[in-house]
């Protein structure tokens, strides 16, 4: 077969009870956005055909919110994560479908790309990642058996099939209920194939999850600094965007882009910490490509550079100097903004605003100046 198209089913019907927000873990913030939004912009790839997600009947305004910029359809689930993908197996056309947990946003794409190749070629792919631990049967809190632990292992999604088989599997299983679809698959087709998933692609389960200081594994004896700056002059305009928020102002900032200062030292910032070459290296400002750009947009291609190069970010700081407007009322939610687009946690990013003191050319109100730090840290391979 060439060309299948593939399907994607995003399980998020759940109510996340063990991890005691009092609401669905998935719509619960981590690095500034719903932990849901990650996984959603994981599945924004042109190898996802067609994405469906599951909601129970409490939060599909919300999930439907979400997944509305990114033309997902959502879909009501059922009482058990069983019961919602065969739901949802019924709204969707693709010949392949992948079907992947919400509580995972931190999946990569080389994991999702490497489900779809194998279910091309063995017709199932299964994400899985190998047992470190010593491993063990047990009962009234004594050993009873050893397990080879080479033949161990910890399953994980995306679980990729083809849509027919596990559609099949799904009716044959009758009314029971299975924790994943690779059980399902194996009691009524074949047994599944598995892949090579990845520690990173843990599954939100309890508070303690969302805490993690760390966005990834890193091996923190190489970290590195970085520092970028940048300076608009005013113009005339009436508004300008700081950190991807848009704040009224008597004047706009002079710019090929949007003029963002913060992001645009921030990126210098990241690209310096990776030692690679300036902003103006990667979006020329002779460019027409870049007029009037989305620096938040030209952040994440940064982001993604650097990540490329072997790094994950630790941590961003920013300190933006301006006369006016008074920035103080929109610095929460530049935050977030700087938080959600770097994928690191809110307490990783800060940023600190003030005037000049009536002295230079920001104290005389002729511009705005931002100067960042950012730190990285050597992936772990
Ligand atoms: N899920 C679903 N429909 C259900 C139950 C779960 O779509 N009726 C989804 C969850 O939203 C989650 C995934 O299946 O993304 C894996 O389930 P789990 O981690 O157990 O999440 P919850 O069931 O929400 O959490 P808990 O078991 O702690 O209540
Ligand atoms: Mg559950």
């Amino acid at each position: 077969m060439k060309n299948e198209k593939v399907s994607v089913i995003i399980c998020a019907a759940g109510k996340g009870e063990r991890a005691g927000f009092g609401k669905n873990k998935l719509l619960a913030p981590l690095f500034g956005a719903p932990a849901l939004y990650h996984t959603l912009k994981k599945f924004n790839i042109p190898e996802a055909d067609e994405v469906v997600v599951t909601s129970s009947k409490e939060d599909y305004k919300e999930i439907s919110a979400l997944c509305s910029p990114f033309g997902y359809k959502a879909v009501r689930g059922g009482k058990t994560r069983t019961e919602s993908v065969k739901k949802a197996l019924k709204e969707i056309s693709g010949d392949i479908v992948l079907i992947h947990d919400g509580a995972r946003p931190f999946v990569q794409k080389s994991v999702i790309l490497a489900c779809i190749e194998s279910v091309k070629k063995f017709g199932s792919g299964v994400a899985a990642v190998k047992f470190t631990d010593t491993a063990v049967y047990g009962r009234l809190g004594e050993i009873t058996e050893r397990l080879d632990r080479d033949s161990l292992f910890r399953v994980q999604t995306p679980q990729g099939f083809l849509t027919e088989d596990i559609r099949r599997a799904y009716e044959l299983s009758g009314g029971n209920v299975y924790s994943d679809d690779s059980a399902v698959y194996g009691d009524f087709i074949a047994p599944p194939r598995l892949i090579e998933g990845s520690e990173e692609n843990v599954k939100l389960t309890y508070k303690s999850d969302f805490k993690s200081e760390i966005p990834a594994i890193s091996c923190g004896e190489f970290t590195r600094a970085g520092f970028g700056a940048d300076v608009h002059a005013f113009g005339e305009g009436n508004f300008i965007t700081l950190a991807g928020k848009r704040i009224d102002c008597d004047k706009s900032l002079i710019a090929h882009s949007d003029g963002d200062v913060i992001f645009h030292a921030v990126m210098d910032a990241y690209l310096s910490a990776a030692g690679l070459k300036d902003i103006g290296h990667y979006f020329p400002d002779t460019s027409p490509e870049f007029a009037g750009a989305d620096s938040g947009k030209l952040l994440e291609k940064v982001i993604e550079i650097v990540k490329k190069a072997g790094y994950i970010g630790g941590n961003v700081s920013v300190s933006v100097q301006a006369e006016k407007p008074r920035l103080a009322p929109h610095i929460d939610e530049m935050v977030n903004n700087l938080s959600r687009i770097c994928g690191l946690p809110k307490n990783n990013c800060a940023i600190a605003a003030g005037t000049c003191e009536r002295l230079g050319f920001v104290g005389e109100g002729l511009g705005i100046a931002a100067y960042a730090v950012v730190t990285l840290n050597k992936e772990c391979k």
